[in-house]
């Protein structure tokens, strides 16, 4: 067993952290107060391989490992989960759903562009009655011969306004209820998709979010991905690995108020001596380590069966369920450890709190995740 992350990692790992630092922390907290979307920082992550990060070189990738990834999402969140779930969305999400399963003119096509950063891509397949049950789907696509009709609602999409590559989850035929369901490659701007207002959100503020409108949406056949009735597996197989994306983003939002609290316990005094010789801080951020340091294996381990090609699903569930938790729970006392400065932006741990409430929720909530790993089991 090899607990050490290699030369190339670590080597990763400092661009992933130069980056947050250089690029990142700067106007975070004007972007989460005015939701305004990290365009540039994108565009960079781009050109550094981070948007495509385990696509093959041979379609625009970085052709790195499920681990570099759960790095990388881990430094980006520490200082900005908004940037990093939109990372999250266009690798796990779109492009490694695209790279498994697309078929070679759809992977020249759509996924070389989002592999290279060039474009964004999105995910969508929560809808205003089918949040965690998946399989309830409104959304239909009519087979019409040579194309399919698509109509419908998708809610909560990140990358609704700022995405140019939309992977639509649709119900082709009702009677076969989730054999019957379907993924479609979607573009914006096709003749009756409609972009609805940006939603005002608690936490991920810089984030787009939006609803989609699909009336009478033209898709041609080539772009429903896989087989007929593949659509429900698509969807699951993508949020398989997504769940490692945004486990570790939980674990980077937790790290990232757990390094602030140490920085501020060694500089704050109070009672005469520095907050860090007090123990009831001590063992708050023993709590708080010891916690982050089980999140991150249980990241690495769902990674390294992901590049090993064994099952993860059961892991990267336990992955998100509890770094998810972990982020939370130490979110909230990095803000008790600030006390007022807490409560108050500049100190930056009162917006990975809210940032931190979104990881139990998205990509499956706390409640799902349980559901994957006991069915696993008791199977
Ligand atoms: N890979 C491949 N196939 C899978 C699979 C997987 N990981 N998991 C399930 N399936 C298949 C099953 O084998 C089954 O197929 P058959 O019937 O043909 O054998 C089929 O899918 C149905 O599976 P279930 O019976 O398990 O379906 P279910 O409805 O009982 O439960 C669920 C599934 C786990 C609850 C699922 O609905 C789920 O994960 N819900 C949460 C949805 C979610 O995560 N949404 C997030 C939206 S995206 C997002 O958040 C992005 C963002 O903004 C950041």
């Amino acid at each position: 067993m090899q607990f050490d992350l290699t030369e190339e990692h670590l080597m990763i790992q400092r661009a992933a952290r130069d980056f947050a630092q250089n690029e990142l922390k700067p106007g975070i907290i004007e972007r989460d107060e005015h939701q305004k979307f990290p365009a540039e920082q994108i565009k960079k992550l781009g050109e550094l391989g981070f948007m495509g990060m385990m696509v093959s070189p041979e379609y625009g990738g970085s052709g790195m490992d499920a681990i570099s990834y759960s790095i990388v999402m881990e430094e980006l969140s520490k200082i900005d989960a908004s940037t990093s779930v939109v990372v999250s969305v266009n690798n796990s999400l779109v492009c490694y759903g695209l790279e498994k399963f697309g078929n070679q003119a759809q992977k020249q096509k759509y996924l070389v562009p989002l592999a290279q950063g060039d474009v964004i891509g999105a995910f969508c397949l929560s809808e205003p009655e089918a949040g965690s049950d998946a399989t309830s789907q409104r959304t239909t696509a009519i087979d019409m011969g040579d194309h399919y009709l698509l109509n419908g609602t998708k809610n909560w999409i990140t990358g609704g306004s700022t995405a140019s590559t939309f992977i639509v989850i649709a119900q082709t035929d009702v009677a076969k209820k989730h054999r019957g369901i379907n993924a479609f490659i979607v573009e914006k701007g096709w003749e009756g998709f409609t972009v609805g207002p940006k939603e005002n959100k608690m936490g991920v503020r810089g984030s787009d979010t939006h609803s989609l409108m699909f009336n009478d949406v033209k898709v041609p056949k080539e772009n429903r991905i896989g087989e007929d009735g593949f659509g429900f597996k698509f969807a699951m197989a993508a949020l398989e690995g997504g769940r490692i994306g945004i486990a570790s983003q939980a674990l980077g939002i937790a790290s990232g108020a757990y390094e602030l609290s140490v920085q501020y316990a060694k500089e704050r005094q109070a009672f005469g001596k520095a907050l860090a010789d007090l123990q009831a801080i001590q063992f708050k951020l023993a709590d708080m380590a010891t916690e982050i340091e089980a999140a991150r294996l249980l990241c690495y381990r769902a990674a390294w069966l992901k590049d090993n090609h064994l099952p993860y699903a059961q892991a990267a569930s336990m992955a998100k369920l509890f770094a998810s938790e972990t982020a939370m729970r130490t979110t909230i006392e990095a803000v008790q450890i600030h006390g007022g400065y807490g409560y108050v932006k500049e100190y930056h741990v009162e917006r990975l709190m809210r940032d931190a409430k979104i990881t139990q929720i998205y990509e499956g909530t706390s409640e799902i995740q349980r559901i994957v790993i006991s069915r696993e089991l008791l199977k």
